[in-house]
């Protein structure tokens, strides 16, 4: 038998296996976290900054065995686990506070709504000051990097994607980094800046940081008005420049087309990842065969749907952290099957030895799936 049959084999193995094994209650609440740091901690203030956006500030839970939070770094996020309606989640929120707050064991995340979203618009309308909450530590690659970026930095910012920015920010002011910022955020109307009265602070007082706000539905004084654009911009690019972007998709694909007229080399260039939804031209249901530790459920699962999230709505706790194909830590093994990867940053060669990040992979046939833990 040569190594490409016996490998068959083993797979044929397993999968015959794990059939045997197949519960006749295919809902299964496997706790699958405890090969990662969960800290537990507690709502100690909320802050509404908008009419839709609210800054939450996380404490250690001094009723667990979190005794500490740890450092981070502007554009880091962390990911926070639920259960919402008996399912389990996660979610990961950019870092908005000061780097020095997580001196005080403290974290502050800001959450703004989104239509649909089950996380978000669970914690503006559900969640208040004492309830609980479970997360990782802090994780991402985003953000300025003294060794490696240029001392004028530019950030673009829309939306909600002000937040690791505002984090930056106040660690500049704080003395934390020597650089320039100017940060570039798009906002539909005045109502909708977050962090307002302090980006008006920040713009009276200081020089090397500096907030520069357009409004894309409304005209005001002492705004601009549009969509971010080349006669913007142009002003504050540099000789050496770091552009930093954080947003929606949107907001990367016209930045993109600008930068490459100031002709800005893409490693001066860094995004932070958001999730892409991916829309099949016609809605499929596939059958999923999840095999984890000991025991297998299979379950129905759709090709508009993520692998994770299909799972999630089954109350498996399958492993995430970014849910955005970048960190890894969903990975797992495609044993049978077809999946669409769509908007993962990761190395395609995972593919090819059969490994998948189900956070970003959809179904494309019936899935045989073991969970990597
Ligand atoms: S949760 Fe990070 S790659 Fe899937």
């Amino acid at each position: 038998m040569n190594k490409i049959e016996k490998l068959k084999k083993e797979r044929k193995d397993i999968i015959d296996s794990a059939s045997k094994k197949i519960p006749k209650n295919t809902l299964i609440d496997e706790v699958i976290l405890n090969n990662h740091n969960i800290y537990h901690t507690i709502i100690s203030s909320i802050k509404e900054e908008t009419n839709d956006t609210k800054t939450f500030t996380l404490t250690i839970d001094k009723e667990s065995n979190t005794t500490m939070l740890p450092p981070f770094i502007p554009g880091q996020y962390i990911t926070l686990y639920l259960t919402i309606s008996d399912i389990p989640t996660s979610r990961a929120y950019s870092l908005s506070s000061s780097p020095n707050l997580s001196l005080k064991n403290e974290y502050e995340i800001t959450v703004k709504r989104v239509e649909g979203g089950l996380v978000s618009n669970y914690m503006l309308d559900e969640l208040k000051v004492g309830d609980k909450l479970d997360i990782s530590n802090p994780s991402g690659n985003f953000g300025y990097n003294p060794v490696r970026d240029e001392k004028n930095v530019v950030a673009i910012a829309g939306g909600s994607g002000i937040t690791p920015f505002m984090s930056l920010a106040r660690a500049i002011l704080e003395g934390m980094y020597d650089c320039n910022l100017t940060v570039f955020y798009s906002v539909k109307t005045y109502d909708d800046i977050i962090f307002r009265k302090e980006i008006e602070e920040i713009n009276k007082k200081n020089k090397n940081v500096c907030f520069i706000i357009t409004l894309t539905r409304e005209e005001k004084d002492g705004f601009l008005h549009g969509h971010l654009n080349k006669e913007m911009i142009e002003p504050y690019i540099k000789e050496f420049n770091t552009i930093l972007m954080c947003g929606p998709k949107s907001i990367y694909k016209t930045m993109n087309e600008i930068l490459n007229e100031f002709n800005i080399p893409r490693k001066s260039v860094h995004y932070e990842n958001f999730a892409v939804t991916y829309e099949p031209d016609e809605i499929k249901t596939y059958e999923l065969k999840v095999i984890m530790n000991e025991s297998t459920v299979t379950i129905p699962c759709k090709s508009n749907e993520t692998l994770l999230v299909t799972m999630e709505k089954n109350k498996i706790k399958a492993p995430s952290l970014c849910r955005v194909g970048e960190c890894g830590y969903c990975r797992s093994k495609l044993l049978v099957g077809k999946v669409k990867m769509i908007g993962a940053s990761i190395e395609r060669s995972l593919e090819d030895d059969g490994y998948i990040h189900p956070c970003v992979s959809y179904p494309d046939s019936d899935i045989t799936l073991k969970l990597d833990i």
